[in-house]
């Protein structure tokens, strides 16, 4: 048995943040931004509105209307998030109400901008453990809502939104995830970091004056590791699953940086219009850009049945993993 995507989904914000618009308020400019990262524009949540709960629930719903499954259908809601609404509740739990989807338990995964290749890991453990048939995976963030939008280093990268997978068992052909392959590395917890709002340093007007509640980084480091450790990823899950890069007929990636992406696929070897590449119009969408993109591979026709899949992601903590997927 294997676990295959049923359905995707996902959900943008109305409004658009090009870069031009960026620049009349940081000292930035297009051509920078442009060049350095490949983003042109970013969509950016109303917080009234499209709180990271609502896009999350927009997001599920197209999942499960693609999957032609019932709310009432699902064993399990995993949502990847690191900007949830509240500190408690779950972001799953207000999901789960949001579907009335009664039978479902509910968890959150904080992996950062793996947290959708982490969730859908989970997912197909429960399944070939035969434990859940149906499972919602959800992966939704309000980037805008911990960004210092003084810092040019921080606030040119990111953008909100929402994706979702239904994923269940197939057992009919060779169809779902052949391979998951998840790694941490702690040491590497303060390259991209929230200092404030958790129990270590709570916000307070210390915490607010330094914006100690805002996105922390080191965009070299990052640069750095993601590329090692991601191209290192990749070697190891085709070597195990004796993949050839040219068997590969997509890659989709976190949405990160284009310059990350041309380096991995320079390393690989891999032309670069197999890679899914949405990052000009979405930037970094953290947990929710991996299944963002994959949506719109699924939407546009880039995947057909019978593709083998590379899914790639990596985000603070460091964590990050890849995962071999047949269409
Ligand atoms: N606009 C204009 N100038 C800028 C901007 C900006 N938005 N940001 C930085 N600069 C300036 C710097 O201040 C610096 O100026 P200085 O030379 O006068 O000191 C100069 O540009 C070069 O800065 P660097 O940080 O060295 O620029 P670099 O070429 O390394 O590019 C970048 C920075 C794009 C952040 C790069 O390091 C990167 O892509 N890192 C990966 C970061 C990332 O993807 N993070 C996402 C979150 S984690 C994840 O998803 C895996």
């Amino acid at each position: 048995m294997r676990s295959i995507i049923k359905g995707t989904g996902s959900y943008l914000p109305k409004k658009i943040l090009s870069n031009d618009d960026l620049a009349t308020f940081l000292d930035t400019s297009d051509e920078w931004i442009t060049s350095r990262t490949g983003i042109r524009q970013r969509h950016c949540a109303d917080p009234k509105l499209e709180t990271t709960s609502y896009m999350a629930i927009k997001a599920a719903e197209g999942a499960l209307s693609m999957a032609k499954t019932s709310p009432l259908d699902l064993d399990l809601i995993l949502v990847g998030t690191v900007t949830p609404d509240y500190r408690m509740p779950t972001v799953a739990c207000m999901v789960q109400e949001g579907l009335q989807a009664k039978n479902a338990a509910a968890l959150d995964i904080g992996a950062a901008c793996a947290g959708s290749i982490y969730a859908l890991s989970i997912a197909d453990a429960f399944l070939k453990a035969g434990k859940y048939k149906n499972i919602l995976v959800v992966a939704s963030e309000s980037m805008s809502s911990v960004i210092d939008w003084q810092d040019r280093n921080t606030a040119v990268l990111f953008g909100d939104g929402a994706s979702a997978a239904v994923v269940c068992g197939n057992d009919q052909d060779q169809s779902g995830f052949i391979d998951f392959d998840l790694y941490a590395d702690g040491a590497q917890q303060k390259t991209i970091w929230v200092k404030a709002g958790g129990s270590a340093v709570p916000i307070d007007n210390q915490a607010l004056l330094e914006k100690a509640d805002k996105v922390i980084m080191n965009g070299r480091e990052v640069f750095k590791f993601a590329v090692r450790a991601v191209t290192e990823a990749i070697q190891k899950i085709i070597d195990k699953n004796h993949i050839a890069t040219k068997d590969i007929a997509l890659v989709v990636p976190h949405q990160a940086n284009l310059r990350i992406i041309d380096a991995i696929a320079e390393r690989m070897n891999v032309p670069k219009d197999r890679f899914l590449i949405n990052l000009d119009r979405c930037a970094n969408t953290s947990a929710a850009s991996l299944l963002l993109a994959y949506d719109e591979a699924s939407r546009t026709g880039r995947i057909k049945k019978g593709d083998l899949i590379l899914m790639l992601a990596i985000g603070a903590g460091f964590v990050w993993g890849a995962s071999l997927y047949r269409a």
